[in-house]
């Protein structure tokens, strides 16, 4: 039996049919399917172990908080990051507003400089322009030429009180990869701190936070085959050590001593950045997801998907109508096109017709849309479980996009 064959079976989902048709399904960039480890982690998380952890002096408590401590190692394992500079989150989304509530707050004042991209998710630029409102701070956007590929030379002529770079490690609109060396030799040269967004990068890639440098990453479980609700924000060991990153949940947990004037937090990161009780089940859910894709190897994943995407990119030009969107090589997971003549929506919802799940819309990145005047663009997006013969099935399911509309 195949990789992708046994990785299939794995997921419960995708032997459900829509609309009659077997579920194709290719919208992992939205969120990814979930594999029965991560469903059986949580089912016996609830079963076995369920007690709020670290309060207790139960036994039952201390199973929970050990479930928790071994999530957070494997997680982070997983990442090539320490234990204590995970902070857990719900998703990416919240991983950014935590810099912006516990760093960005305290670091920005007016005339320094922040910088993102225009190829950047709503989450890692909506965030930006806010703090900027609230410090005074200005946001500069690092123009995306039509493969989605930043302006490195822009970037390395506009560093004047720079003081954070945010960028996308993968793009979920166009699949394009950042060169983070890059980035982070421009970063540390002016001494900004960087923080990558990695929400479409986890699932496709191995990750090692420590060697790639950067101060800050975030990511979301829920597209890495762990349960919605599920993330997290790495947060380099150092600015930890200096104090630089600041709590921005508050209540219990974090503390060490409150007073009825004043409060002490914990030294200790990870209970510093734990306010109120953490979702167990959530990271047992992700950390299994974390070991699905270790004894399956990250190198495998990456090599699997190259080859669904280039055959993708293969069969997609063959569509006379389809205008492939984004970078041909040094691209991860996604492939986004124009269908000459049919709005987004409507090819999407032929497909969907033929049980076929593709995203349509500007995927929350307005910005890159509107740079290039697209309107809206249909994304195929792929994981571990996908086929060629799911490529195959999508190519077919254009001839009814072509019968509807004529085009
Ligand atoms: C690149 C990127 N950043 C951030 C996000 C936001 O992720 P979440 O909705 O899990 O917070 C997404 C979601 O699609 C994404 O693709």
């Amino acid at each position: 039996m195949s990789f992708q064959q046994n990785s299939r079976d794995d997921f419960p989902v995708l032997g459900t049919s829509v609309h009659g048709k077997p579920l194709v399904y290719l919208d992992n960039a939205a969120t990814t399917q979930k594999p029965n480890v991560v469903i059986d982690a949580i089912a016996n998380y609830y079963k076995q172990s369920n007690a709020n952890v670290h309060r207790g002096v139960h036994s039952l408590s201390d199973k929970s908080t050990l479930a928790l401590e071994e999530a957070r190692n494997t997680i982070t394992h997983f990442l090539g990051a320490k234990n204590q500079e995970l902070i857990l989150t719900r998703n990416t989304t919240e991983a950014i507003n935590g810099v912006l509530y516990g760093w960005a707050l305290h670091n920005l004042t007016k005339g320094d400089v922040v910088v993102t991209s225009q190829l950047e998710h709503h989450s890692n630029f909506v965030v930006w322009q806010q703090v900027c409102k609230m410090t005074g701070a200005e946001l500069k956007v690092v123009p995306v030429n039509a493969n989605g590929e930043l302006d490195y030379e822009w970037l390395e002529s506009h560093t004047q009180k720079v003081k954070l770079m945010a960028f996308t490690y993968v793009s979920n609109a166009l699949g394009t990869v950042l060169d983070v060396q890059r980035v982070v030799s421009v970063a540390r040269n002016v001494g900004a701190r960087v923080l990558l967004d990695g929400a479409q990068a986890v699932a496709h890639m191995l990750v090692d936070f420590t060697k790639l440098g950067v101060d800050f990453f975030a990511f979301s479980g829920h597209k890495l085959y762990g349960p919605m609700g599920s993330g997290g924000l790495l947060v380099r060991q150092e600015l930890l050590d200096k104090n630089e990153m600041h709590p921005w949940l508050f209540g219990g947990g974090m503390i060490a001593e409150v007073h009825a004037d004043h409060t002490l937090f914990h030294d200790d990161p990870v209970e510093r950045f734990t306010a109120g009780t953490p979702d167990v089940a959530s990271a047992v859910g992700l950390a299994a997801a974390c070991e699905y894709l270790t004894n399956i190897g990250m190198e495998t994943v990456a090599q699997h998907e190259a080859t669904l995407v280039a055959y993708a990119l293969e069969k997609l030009a063959q569509i006379p109508s389809v205008e492939i969107l984004g970078p041909l090589t040094n691209r991860v997971g996604s492939v986004s096109f124009l269908y000459a003549g049919v709005h987004a929506h409507d090819v999407a919802q032929v497909l969907d017709s033929q049980g076929i799940a593709v995203r349509s819309g500007h995927h929350c990145t307005m910005p890159l849309h509107l740079a290039h005047d697209w309107i809206a663009t249909t994304r195929v997006s792929f994981a571990i479980y996908n086929t060629k013969a799911d490529v195959d099935t999508l190519i077919t399911g254009f001839e009814k996009v072509s019968q509807v509309f004529g085009k």
